[in-house]
């Protein structure tokens, strides 16, 4: 067996993909939400994420598009991986400007930021990096791009870092997030740390912060009562989806009905650029009340996190062709993440041994027909989005 877990040995029963680190407390918390709960929750975040302020949206790329239009950023570049959720161009193009896809480094499915570099032109107003599955970027030459760039044209270049799969990673041993403008994370039910759906934006500058937080309140409603209790419903649903006794039937609606994705379609739509229905609402206070809870795990979810990743760089067997992703100190490991020839038959054969793999994620943006205007050769990114499988860190 090479899954860190037991597998099942019945069609009716499958290792899930990934659970949601999910407790009495987080259930608990549904409860009755103080209503002041977001703005404890924010206060609690920059604490925890060394930053001096955080401001908490309805979604990550809500976030992402709420920094570039506050900002006036419009009808400019933003630098961003070839290889990242398409919801992160999506925000791009949604705020009025470009997205420049840059290629990914093979080594760990980050920005190849050799190449961010030389795209950087005249018409460049901000970089998003991504840490992608955890793995920190080089934050230090990141900012040098930006600040250089900035010298270059007169103007200021944002550094936005997406933190979304690398909640308190640490490069050279300073946490990603606290270097640059501005870091995003994404609170989503397969993220680290869940605060149902919802996303945060965190700032070292207070003023910028502020500038931002009085954007959201004049262009982003309160969450209404109805969304309250459709996040209530939705963590129970995910939380019974996503339990291994379940996931069985789970995985036997996605593989052979169109139902989950019938389901799942408003929220993201990978060939569709457009918000889901409810992101002109701001993160509602049962979100932010779930997601204080999971701040609390945040410690013993990452030591699991890279325990996981640690057994599965010993443990799992590696046949020809193969490639385990790196350890590296200071990771989060949102996914642990292989890359194989052929994924269709390994898929298949771990589906026939109890093991549900991950396919995340299958696309390079630049090559999906919603993103013809941008289109670029991104070799890396094309071939990481056909030939990985990742295995359940949590
Ligand atoms: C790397 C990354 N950035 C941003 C986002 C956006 O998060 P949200 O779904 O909250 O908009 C995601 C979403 O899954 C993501 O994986």
């Amino acid at each position: 067996m090479t899954s860190g877990t037991a597998a099942v040995p019945g069609r009716l029963t499958i290792e899930p993909r990934f659970h949601p680190t999910l407790g009495l407390a987080e259930f608990a918390a549904l409860l009755t939400p103080p209503a002041d709960a977001v703005s404890r929750f924010e206060a609690a975040f920059a604490d925890a994420f060394g930053a001096s302020a955080a401001v908490a949206f309805p979604y990550g790329r809500v976030a992402q598009w709420a920094f570039l239009r506050a900002l006036g950023i419009d009808d400019a570049e933003v630098i961003m991986p070839a290889y990242t959720c398409s919801v992160v161009a999506h925000a791009v193009v949604l705020s009025g400007n470009h997205p420049r896809f840059v290629d990914i480094s093979l080594d760990d499915y980050n920005m190849d930021l050799a190449r961010a570099e030389a795209a950087v032109n005249a018409r460049t107003r901000a970089i998003i990096a991504t840490h992608t599955f955890g793995y920190a970027q080089d934050v230090d030459q990141l900012d040098a791009i930006a600040q250089q760039a900035g010298r270059r044209y007169g103007h200021r270049v944002w550094l936005i870092q997406d933190c979304s799969h690398a909640f308190g990673a640490t490069w050279r041993g300073r946490a990603v997030g606290t270097v640059g403008d501005v870091a995003i994370y994404a609170f989503n039910i397969s993220k680290i740390l869940t605060a149902i759906f919802g996303g945060m934006l965190t700032f070292q500058d207070a003023a910028l912060a502020h500038r931002v937080r009085t954007w959201r309140d004049q262009h982003l409603a309160p969450a209404s009562w109805h969304k309250g209790i459709q996040r209530r419903l939705y963590l129970l649903g995910a939380a019974a989806a996503f339990h291994p006794t379940l996931y069985g039937l789970t995985w036997w609606l996605q593989e052979r009905t169109p139902l989950l994705n019938r389901l799942t379609r408003s929220y993201h739509l990978d060939e569709a650029i457009r918000f889901p229905p409810d992101a002109a609402q701001q993160m509602a206070p049962v979100e932010a009340a779930v997601g204080m809870v999971q701040l609390a795990r945040y410690d013993a979810i990452i030591a699991h996190r890279r325990r996981r990743a640690a057994w599965y760089n010993d443990h799992l067997e590696a046949p020809d062709g193969w490639i385990k992703p790196p350890l590296r100190d200071g990771a989060t490991y949102s996914h642990y993440v292989v890359r194989v020839p052929d994924r269709r038959r390994v898929v298949a054969e771990y589906a026939a041994r109890g093991v549900h793999l991950g396919e995340l994620i299958q696309y390079s943006i630049p090559e999906l027909a919603a993103y013809a205007a941008y289109r670029v050769e991104c070799p890396n990114a094309a071939l990481a989005s056909r030939a990985t499988v990742n295995f359940s860190v949590s």
